[in-house]
C-alpha cells in the first residue's frame, strides 16, 4: 500500500520552500552578471516584463498541474495531457521524464558552484579573524581552489550530502522545515548587506544603472536572455514547481503562492544586484576589472572588496558566502526532490532509497563536472571531460551540460508545460484549480488563460527558434 501523500503544513510553508527553490545562484550569481553585460536599465525592465507575462503564468500552471494530480512531474503531466486527449499520456510522461533528466543534469554541476561558496565562507572566516592577506592575487586564489580536484570533490560531496539529508526527511519534516529556518536568515543577511551597500558612495550610480532604462543599449539577444533567465530563476520548465505543487493541499491557494514566490524571487535578484553594483561603483577602476565572467564578480572581485571597501565587510564577508550557500542549498533540495519524487511515485521506491540512490547517481556526474573544471576555466587540459565540444565554444562537460539545460531543456520543457495547461487541460480543470475560492481579488482567470495559451508559448517558442539559430543563453 502506498503511503498517504505528505503536504506542506501551510501556505507559508509552501511559499518559503518554493521561494527557496527559486532563489539561488541564478539570483546571486547569474542575474547581476547578465544585468552588467546588458548594460542595466532596459534589460532589467524587459526582465520584469518577462517575469510578469511569462514567468508568473507558467508558475501558476506548474503548481496547478501538480496540485490537481497530486503526483510528481511524470504522473502529473500524463494526467494533464490525458485531460482532453487520453491517448496522449505517453507524450506527457515523456515531457515529465525530460524534466526529471534536466533536474538530474542541473544538480550534477550546480553543487560544484555551490561548493565554491563553502570554500569562500571558510576563507573569509579566516580573513575576518586573521586579516586579509596583502598582495594576494584573488584570481590565483580562485583558480587554485577550483583546479584542486580533491578539494572540489570534497566541497561538492559535502553539499550533495547536505542536500540528500534534507530530502531524506521528506516534504514537511525536511524541505519545509529547512526553508522555514533558512529563508528568514537569508532575507536578514541580505537586508544587512543592502543597508551597508546603500551607504557606499557608488550606490546612487548603481541604482541609476539598474533602474534607468536606455533602450539603445539593449539588443534582441538581451531580450531573449532576460526571457531565458526568467525560467531558470523561477525554477520553471523542468517540473520542480509541478513536484512542489503536488504537495499543496486543497486548502491552499496556487494563485496567492505563485504571486508571492515570483515577487520574492524578483526582489531578491534586484537587491543582490543593487548590493553588488553599489560596491563595484564605489571603487575606482573596479568596472574595468569586472571582466568577462560571472565567476569573476562573485568569487574574484567581491571577496577582496569586503575586506578593503565595504563598511562592516569583515562581518558581512562571511555572512555573504553563507547566504550564497543557503540560497544554493534550498535550490539543490528542490532539484533532488524532482528526481526522488519521480522514483517514489512512478517507480515505487521508498523515500529513503530514492533519495540516497538518486543522490549517489547524480554525484557520479558531479565528479565529471569537477574533472572538467579546467575546460570551464579555459585552462589548457587533457582528457575528454575537459576538452569535449558538442556545442560550439562550450568546452568540457560542465559547460556542455549547462548549455544543454539552460538553452534546450528548460525552454522546451517550459513550452510543453504551457501547452499542457493551456491546451491539453480543459478549461474547467484549470479553472477549478485557480478559482477555488482561495484566489485573491486581483486575479482574473481569463487573463491567465490568454497568457498561458498565447503569450507564454509564443515567447518560449521564440527562445527555441533563436537557440536553433545558434544564440547562446547559458
Ligand atoms: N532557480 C534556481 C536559481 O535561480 O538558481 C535554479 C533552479 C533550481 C532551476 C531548481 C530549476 C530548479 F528546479
Amino acid at each position: 500500500m502506498s503511503q498517504p501523500r505528505d503536504h506542506w503544513s501551510s501556505n507559508t510553508g509552501l511559499v518559503l520552500a518554493a521561494t527557496g527553490s527559486a532563489i539561488g545562484l541564478g539570483n546571486l550569481w547569474k542575474f547581476p552578471f547578465i544585468t552588467w553585460e546588458n548594460n542595466g536599465g532596459a534589460f532589467v525592465l524587459v526582465y520584469l516584463i518577462c517575469i510578469a507575462a511569462v514567468g508568473l503564468p507558467i508558475m501558476m500552471a506548474e503548481l496547478l498541474i501538480g496540485r490537481r494530480s497530486q503526483k510528481s512531474a511524470v504522473g502529473a503531466l500524463k494526467d494533464a495531457v490525458a485531460s482532453k486527449w487520453p491517448a496522449g499520456r505517453k507524450l506527457g510522461a515523456l515531457a515529465g521524464g525530460w524534466g526529471v533528466l534536466a533536474g538530474f543534469i542541473l544538480l550534477s554541476y550546480y553543487t560544484v558552484i555551490a561548493g565554491w561558496s563553502l570554500y569562500y565562507f571558510t576563507k573569509s572566516l579566516s580573513w575576518t579573524f586573521g586579516g586579509y592577506p596583502v598582495g594576494m592575487l584573488p584570481g590565483d586564489l580562485f583558480n587554485g581552489q577550483a583546479l584542486n580536484t580533491g578539494l572540489q570533490l570534497l566541497l561538492s560531496l559535502g553539499f550533495s550530502l547536505g542536500t540528500i539529508a534534507v530530502v531524506y526527511f521528506g516534504v514537511s519534516k525536511g524541505i519545509e522545515k529547512i526553508a522555514r529556518i533558512f529563508l528568514p536568515i537569508l532575507f536578514g543577511i541580505l537586508l544587512l548587506m543592502l543597508v551597508s551597500a546603500l551607504g557606499m558612495s557608488g550606490s546612487a550610480e548603481a541604482l541609476g544603472f539598474i533602474f534607468r532604462p536606455n533602450f539603445s543599449e539593449l539588443g534582441m539577444e538581451g531580450i531573449l536572455e532576460a526571457l531565458g533567465h526568467s525560467f531558470f530563476t523561477l525554477s520553471l520548465g523542468m517540473g520542480a514547481m509541478i513536484t512542489y505543487g503536488s504537495y499543496i493541499s486543497r486548502k491552499h491557494s496556487v494563485v496567492k503562492a505563485s504571486g508571492a514566490i515570483v515577487a520574492l524571487d524578483t526582489i531578491i535578484a534586484l537587491v543582490a544586484t543593487v548590493i553588488m553594483f553599489s560596491v563595484i561603483f564605489s571603487v575606482a577602476g573596479m568596472r574595468e576589472e569586472i571582466s568577462g565572467s560571472t565567476v569573476g564578480m562573485l568569487f574574484i572581485s567581491l571577496p577582496e572588496l569586503f575586506y578593503t571597501e565595504v563598511p562592516f565587510g569583515v562581518v558581512l564577508g562571511p555572512l555573504f558566502y553563507v547566504l550564497v550557500a543557503l540560497a544554493a542549498l534550498t535550490s539543490t533540495i528542490s532539484l533532488l526532490e524532482v528526481v526522488s519524487a519521480y522514483l517514489i511515485d512512478e517507480r515505487g521506491l521508498t523515500r529513503h532509497k530514492a533519495t540516497i540512490g538518486a543522490g549517489a547517481a547524480i554525484f557520479v556526474f558531479t565528479t565529471f563536472a569537477v574533472l572538467s573544471i579546467p575546460g570551464l576555466l579555459g585552462v589548457s587540459a587533457e582528457g575528454l571531460l575537459s576538452t569535449m565540444e558538442i556545442f560550439d565554444g562550450k568546452i568540457g562537460w560542465f559547460a556542455t551540460a549547462d548549455h544543454f539545460v539552460s538553452n534546450w531543456m528548460l525552454p522546451t520543457g517550459g513550452f510543453f508545460i504551457t501547452l499542457a495547461a493551456g491546451w491539453f487541460m480543459t478549461r474547467e480543470a484549470t479553472k477549478s484549480e485557480l478559482m477555488d475560492g482561495t484566489e485573491p481579488r486581483w486575479f482574473k482567470y481569463g487573463a491567465w488563460r490568454f497568457f498561458i495559451r498565447w503569450v507564454a508559448p509564443i515567447a518560449v517558442a521564440a527562445i527555441i527558434v533563436f537557440v536553433i539559430r545558434g544564440v547562446d543563453f547559458s
